[in-house]
């Protein structure tokens, strides 16, 4: 046996042995939950134990290196499927503008499937073409044929909604290629602003944007629900991966805030704490403080306990990032913290600051980490954004006369990176 081939099996091996032993834990979870069935609601938003999070996390990296590298497939076959791959984008593509997820939503409370003649009809789409669309996404486990020529949405179709999304995505290639827009970091110089075909930033567009344009509603309509569905992903674990309770009778100042989700859902298990959120323009909601406030200026409230800065950063460069912070830094008392709850990116080489996956995966979760990594290019795509490292995070803190005290690993794709005054 060559040298390569046995590390080769070495590494088949222990990919195999890291399935046995993970899945059981998997198993044995799955197997509690159908002797004590949670309400289907609660199933959907609960947050798994650490172990399970944790063993999750393994099988996907375990799964992705044997599937996603040369492992056991015939690297040629690879390479072709790597440079075919674009092809499902495509088929995906053209079966969303079609309408298909939508339509196949429709068919759960009925017949729990539609037909490849019905889709074609309701479609547009000439059937036999449908066909092979469908068939091959179907492989792909983006939608399940479930009878012959019967389709229905997977969990991964039903979930789509975000239109306004992929229209910038197709504009990404032509917006890094241009020299024009290669280096720019503005945030309304972005793929977003080729395909929109607007100079307003994503915020603006949304707030004033003409309402007779299809794009502007239905990006106003989406986004919220986006924002929404991060909360639910996330809201469980930052409220339990932190301890909140320790702060008291806090105050917690929510910069950016949104329509105050992210305190509202914390304010519904710690009833001690005090809520500002604050954004460019004041809404009416419940039992959260709406405050008017742009973070480039001022910050009023001073010595908070507390500022939250939850998928703020990732939208601006660093330089305006070390802006938002300094204004922060200078209304901290030495008391005062910042939490940056977003998305931290996992290098494949690791960090420090965070927990490596057991070999021989790779440090990053591999396949583990390729939801952020997307999201990263969304925050690209649409802002010029982008996610961070913990050694990113430090770098503009440090800028900003800050310092990390502690990355908090959540049960969710966000993390909380706790800043103190230098
Ligand atoms: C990605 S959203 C995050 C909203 C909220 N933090 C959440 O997690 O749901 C970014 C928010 O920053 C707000 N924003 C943009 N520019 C701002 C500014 N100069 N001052 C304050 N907020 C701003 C936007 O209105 C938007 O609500």
């Amino acid at each position: 046996m060559s040298a390569s081939n046995g590390n080769r099996v070495q590494t088949l091996r222990s990919l195999v042995q890291l399935l046995v032993d993970t899945s059981e834990v998997v198993i044995n979870e799955w197997e509690a939950d159908e002797q004590d069935p949670q309400p289907v609601d609660h199933l959907a938003s609960s947050l798994p134990s650490h172990q399970l999070f944790e063993v999750r996390r393994i099988i996907v990296a375990a799964c992705g290196m044997c599937v996603d590298s040369d492992l056991v497939e015939d690297p040629r076959i690879h390479l072709q499927e790597l440079s075919e791959r674009f092809a499902l984008s495509q088929a995906f593509d053209t079966t969303v503008r079609a309408g298909v997820p939508d339509v196949l939503a429709e068919a759960v409370s009925l017949s729990g499937s539609v037909s490849a003649t019905e889709l074609s009809q309701r479609t547009g789409i000439d059937e036999k073409k449908l066909v092979q669309l469908m068939r091959f996404l179907s492989s792909g486990g983006l939608y399940e044929e479930v009878k012959h020529l019967q389709f229905a949405n997977t969990r991964i179709s039903s979930a789509l909604r975000d239109k306004s999304v992929r229209r910038t995505l197709a504009y990404l290639p032509q917006t890094l290629l241009d020299p024009e827009t290669t280096s720019a970091t503005a945030v309304t110089e972005s793929a977003f602003h080729k395909a929109f075909k607007t100079k307003q930033s994503l915020w603006d567009f949304i707030e004033d944007g003409d309402d007779s344009d299809e794009a502007v509603r239905e990006i106003r309509q989406v986004f919220p629900l986006s924002m929404a569905g991060q909360t639910q992903l996330s809201s469980k674990s930052i409220a339990a991966d932190f301890p909140w309770e320790s702060l008291g009778e806090a105050t917690i100042v929510d910069i950016g805030g949104g329509v105050g989700s992210m305190c509202m859902e914390l304010a519904k298990v710690f009833s001690n704490l005090r809520f500002d959120a604050e954004e460019p323009k004041a809404l009416e909601t419940g039992r959260v403080e709406l405050m008017v406030h742009d973070f480039f200026k001022e910050q009023p409230v001073k010595g908070a306990a507390v500022y939250i800065l939850r998928c703020v950063l990732h939208d601006w460069p660093d330089d305006d990032c070390v802006k938002i912070l300094t204004r922060l830094r200078d209304a901290m008392s030495p008391n005062s913290r910042v939490l940056i709850i977003e998305m931290i990116v996992h290098p494949p080489l690791g960090s420090i600051q965070l927990k490596s996956a057991p070999a021989p995966l790779p440090a990053n979760y591999g396949r583990g980490s390729l939801m952020k990594g997307m999201h990263d290019i969304v925050m690209l795509s649409m802002l010029n954004g982008s996610e961070r490292t913990p050694e990113q995070f430090e770098g503009v803190a440090n800028r900003a006369g800050l310092r990390t005290e502690k990355v908090w690993e959540c049960r969710a794709p966000v993390g909380i990176t706790e800043l103190r005054r230098l």
